[in-house]
């Protein structure tokens, strides 16, 4: 028999209850954590959003509550009526917040019981996602995801606040309009009134926060739901959510300092000092340094050790010496066994022109001194782990035979590229056993207690860097064409705008990308403003007039009245979340996010709909067996 709340009221949350509150009558709700039956006394550990204060039901006190006691089983939501105690000595638990009171109660009432779950809110999280995700009401009772939720919510706050205290205004710009320019497939929206037409969902705001700026609102900002139709991976979801800006007369220098300002009130509010400014990297140099446009800083760069190399010693060892010889530490590794050596050459991907010669151990036995002076330009200790990787002389790509004056050749890229795969491979692979490189959960507790260590060779946990200078264009070898490295707004260095048309691969495009662990946290550009610039990029794209009105026409239309100069940039909130929480996916941070097969297993979406509703929308559907 459940038992009704009548006018029954809350007094303190579980876990709020402390010592000071000896003598207080108290009122508690939640959930029955665990139940120790010891006959006279029953003890409940009563869980809420707070913590868990424990409940002591003794017979002769409340011969009623105890018998409610016995029928109680997890999960069951309960108030509990009583008076706080200080718990005997021996019983009391210093890992509970509330380890030293418990409630001697006087009246238990069940309010509602509970089914059996799959596994229990008080264990740890248990392997099968997807019956996580399927219970995932009973999921995020667990004290890691009630704790992800509310750094969430704090990072949030702060950045919004930090943004209105910096003069930004937040809009809501539409989740149903037209297709905008992100490059990933759009999620469409059937129209019912307008049969045949169909809303796109926004990839982000993008388009409507420039005109936001045409409007005169000089700086906009807005948390952000995007979509977008692409693979899922761990930092990737369907649906995610940006921290969006944009402003009006910025250089991006200017644009720098708004997000260091509000990303370091964000991390403060998880315990994490930022250091400002954030350092600032070419897109060149990253790759020279990386192999990466997201460097991860925690781990040791990358070195060009061409030098230790005869042409002599190149050609025997089959590499092209034109092209650099790469070499990537790993901090600590040890000596690896054979099998663990082998194990790591299915990583090595030789398809695009890299190839790996062998880690030193071998290449030390036939050439001892290249090897040597290899592992001294690379700075390697003994017990550091160094592989390297160098060009294949038989691999040709048409375009990547032209070099740009003072740019990376693609070749180039393509072996800095390898070595900065196999470098976060590895390193991710050395992670735990040799504590090479980790976000080891001691160094994201330390950066919560506002003490981040040096744990990881060379540096704080978290490291946000700057990568500028991008390229303008990317050549696309198979369709010939050049691509917007970016996307079609993004302006042109106004120094490099004469080379538009006489040689686009010169061409840096004014956008940066913002990136911490790893991981690719924010992306943004000063736009074109100017309607001549925006036509001329559209050539060198390939875009014709036609695509181009019919995809941005009111844009276009847009930039001829009155455009002022701006640039913005969007954030990944949940990927800044998940570092700050430490967890391994965005899943981990977003409350309802879809599986790695784009579903929603609670909810099941996508499915099927009736009939009647297809023909509302004048839709039929044809599927193939
Ligand atoms: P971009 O497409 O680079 O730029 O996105 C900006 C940031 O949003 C996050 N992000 C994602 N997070 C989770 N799941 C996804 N599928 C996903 N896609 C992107 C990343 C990324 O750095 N309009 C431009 C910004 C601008 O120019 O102002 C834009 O959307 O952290």
């Amino acid at each position: 028999m459940l038992d009704f709340l009548g006018n029954l009221e809350r007094t303190h949350l579980c876990g709020e209850v402390r010592a000071a509150d000896a003598g207080k009558n108290v009122v508690l709700m939640g959930w029955v954590n665990r139940r120790r039956d010891h006959g006279n006394l029953i003890f409940l550990d009563l869980r809420d959003r707070a913590g868990i204060a424990q409940i002591v039901l003794d017979k002769e006190l409340t011969p009623d509550g105890h018998l409610k006691g016995e029928q109680v089983r997890p999960e069951y939501v309960v108030a509990a009526v009583g008076k706080v105690r200080l718990r005997d000595k021996d019983a009391i638990n210093p890992k509970m917040v509330t380890g030293e009171i418990e409630i001697e109660a006087t009246e238990l009432r069940v309010l509602n019981d509970s089914r059996l779950a799959p596994f229990s809110p008080s264990e740890e999280a248990i392997q099968n996602e997807e019956v996580r995700l399927k219970y995932r009401y009973v999921d995020l009772r667990r004290e890691e995801m009630q704790r992800n939720f509310k750094l969430r919510h704090e990072i949030t706050l702060a950045i919004r606040d930090n943004l209105s205290q910096q003069g930004f205004l937040e809009i809501e710009t539409p989740i149903l309009t037209k297709s905008t320019p992100e490059g990933a497939r759009d999620f469409l929206v059937p129209s019912r009134v307008h049969a045949g037409e169909f809303y796109a969902l926004p990839q982000s705001p993008q388009i409507f926060k420039q005109i936001l700026m045409i409007s005169g609102f000089d700086r906009y900002f807005q948390i952000a739901r995007c979509f977008r139709d692409e693979d899922l991976r761990a930092d990737r979801q369907l649906e995610f959510t940006q921290v969006d800006l944009e402003m009006s007369f910025p250089r991006r220098e200017h644009v720098f300092a708004v997000v260091e300002n509000f990303l370091s009130a964000g991390f403060a509010a998880a315990g994490v000092k930022l250091p400002t400014p954030f350092p600032r990297i070419t897109y060149d140099e990253a790759m020279k340094q990386y192999g990466t446009d997201k460097p991860d800083l925690r781990l040791p760069g990358l070195t060009d050790v061409r030098p230790a190399f005869t042409d002599e010693t190149l050609a025997t060892l089959n590499i092209d010496p034109a092209l650099p010889v790469v070499a990537l530490r790993i901090p600590k590794v040890g000596e690896l066994s054979r099998k663990e050596r082998e194990d790591n050459h299915p990583m090595f991907d030789l398809k695009k022109g890299a190839k790996f010669i062998d880690d030193f151990k071998r290449l030390g036995k036939s050439f001892p001194e290249a090897a040597a002076k290899a592992r001294e330009l690379a700075g390697a200790a003994d017990e550091d782990f160094v592989i390297i990787v160098a060009g294949d002389p038989a691999h040709h790509i048409k375009a990547s035979d032209t070099k740009f004056e003072g740019r990376l050749s693609e070749r180039e890229i393509n072996v800095y590229a390898a070595a900065g795969n196999f470098r976060t491979e590895l390193a991710k692979k050395y992670a735990d056993r040799h504590g090479a490189f980790s976000v080891t959960e001691k160094t994201v507790v330390d950066a919560h207690s506002h003490n981040a260590t040096d744990a990881i060779e060379g540096g704080a946990a978290f490291n946000p860097i700057w990568i500028v200078d991008f390229p303008m264009f990317e050549y696309d070898l198979a369709s010939g064409k050049w691509m917007p490295a970016h996307h079609p707004f993004t302006a042109p260095y106004e120094a490099d705008m004469a080379n538009l048309v006489s040689d686009p691969a010169s061409v840096r495009a004014d956008c940066y990308d913002l990136a911490m662990n790893g991981l690719e946290l924010g992306s943004g550009s000063i736009r074109i403003h100017r309607k001549d610039v925006q036509q001329q990029i559209f050539k060198s794209l390939g875009i014709s007039d036609e695509e181009a009105r019919a995809r941005f026409g009111f844009f276009l239309d847009a930039l001829e009245y009155g455009t002022p100069p701006h640039g913005g940039i969007a954030l990944g909130l949940d990927r800044i979340v998940m570092l700050l929480a430490g967890a391994p996916s965005l899943r981990e941070v977003i409350a309802f996010p879809k599986t790695a097969k784009a579903m929603d297993v609670m909810a099941d979406a996508p499915t099927t709909v009736s009939d009647e509703q297809l023909k509302e929308l004048h839709i039929r559907v044809a599927l193939k067996n």
